[in-house]
């Protein structure tokens, strides 16, 4: 496949903001850009893969042994399999993203134990059967066990309300209970007005555009579930480990994180 490494790309971009290894020039000059008009972008970023680890370590603390993780984005520190198999060899991770970049470097990348099972496929989120019915997901999965759905600063991507709703609902509906939904997603809820206007500058700038929802927003895709303590939060608060003044202060655009357990 043709990469173009002149044009900036969003997956390479949060990648340098992460400090991972995968990004060009072209990626780190926009990243600093965006950065600039809405600087706490970087910290955001990584806020939620810390999350992400915190999450991923509590449910394989929980003895869940399957993870299917929409929204892979680039290999970076601690990928999912890697937190998973720290804790459990055999876990068995299967990663789902619909950009063709991010799916070439996790499949030379994210080499999982040989105990466990690592399965990578290209499909889009918004097309649930294409990711249920994969020949991959199959092989790696067991459905009749419980599996932990990373929906990790993805759903944002999606813009249409309704669509978003009935995608949870179809994953949600495709695991037997003792399943869990893990879910971060870009929230204006705590927003000031600069922090707003910041916001809309980081798209002028070539930013992605992310479609933020609100906490009543993000309660429906957790209807009948029970959710885990402490609760819809924001993403840098879950189950923290350091101490409250060490975190990002989101006085902009913040993050919800939640993890919910389908009874
Ligand atoms: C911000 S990254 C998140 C990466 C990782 N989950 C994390 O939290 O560190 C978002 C990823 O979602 C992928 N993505 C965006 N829209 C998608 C869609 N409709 N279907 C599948 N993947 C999508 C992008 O390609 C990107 O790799």
């Amino acid at each position: 496949m043709d990469i173009d490494t002149s044009v900036p790309h969003p997956a390479r971009r949060y990648n340098y903001w992460l400090g991972g290894k995968d990004h060009f020039a072209a990626d780190r000059e926009s990243g600093d850009a965006i950065a600039r008009a809405f600087p706490i972008v970087v910290e955001l970023a990584r806020a939620n893969r810390a999350f992400l680890r915190r999450a991923v370590t509590f449910l394989s603390e929980q003895g869940v042994r399957q993870f299917l993780d929409i929204g892979t984005g680039l290999p970076a520190p601690d990928n999912t399999h890697e937190v998973a198999q720290r804790i459990a060899p055999d876990a068995r991770v299967v990663y789902v993203d619909n950009d063709p970049i991010v799916m070439t470097h996790a499949r030379a990348l994210l080499q999982g134990d040989p105990r466990g099972r690592t399965a990578y496929l290209e499909a889009d989120l918004r097309d649930p059967e294409a990711i249920l019915g994969h020949p991959a997901l199959k092989e790696t999965l067991d459905l009749t066990r419980p599996v932990a759905l990373l929906l990790v600063a993805v759903l944002h991507f999606v813009h249409d309300d309704e669509q978003v709703a009935a995608v949870v609902r179809r994953l949600r509906d495709a695991l037997p209970s003792g399943s869990y939904l893990v879910l971060t997603h870009g929230t204006m809820d705590f927003s000031s007005p600069e922090g707003i206007r910041a916001y809309e500058q980081m798209f002028a700038r070539g930013g992605t555009d992310v479609r933020a929802r609100s906490r009543s927003m993000i309660e429906t895709y957790l209807t009948g579930l029970e959710i885990v303590e402490p609760g819809i939060v924001r993403v840098s608060d879950w189950r923290a480990e350091d101490r409250p003044e060490d975190r990002p202060v989101s006085d902009n655009l913040g993050i919800y994180s939640v993890v919910a357990r389908k009874p």
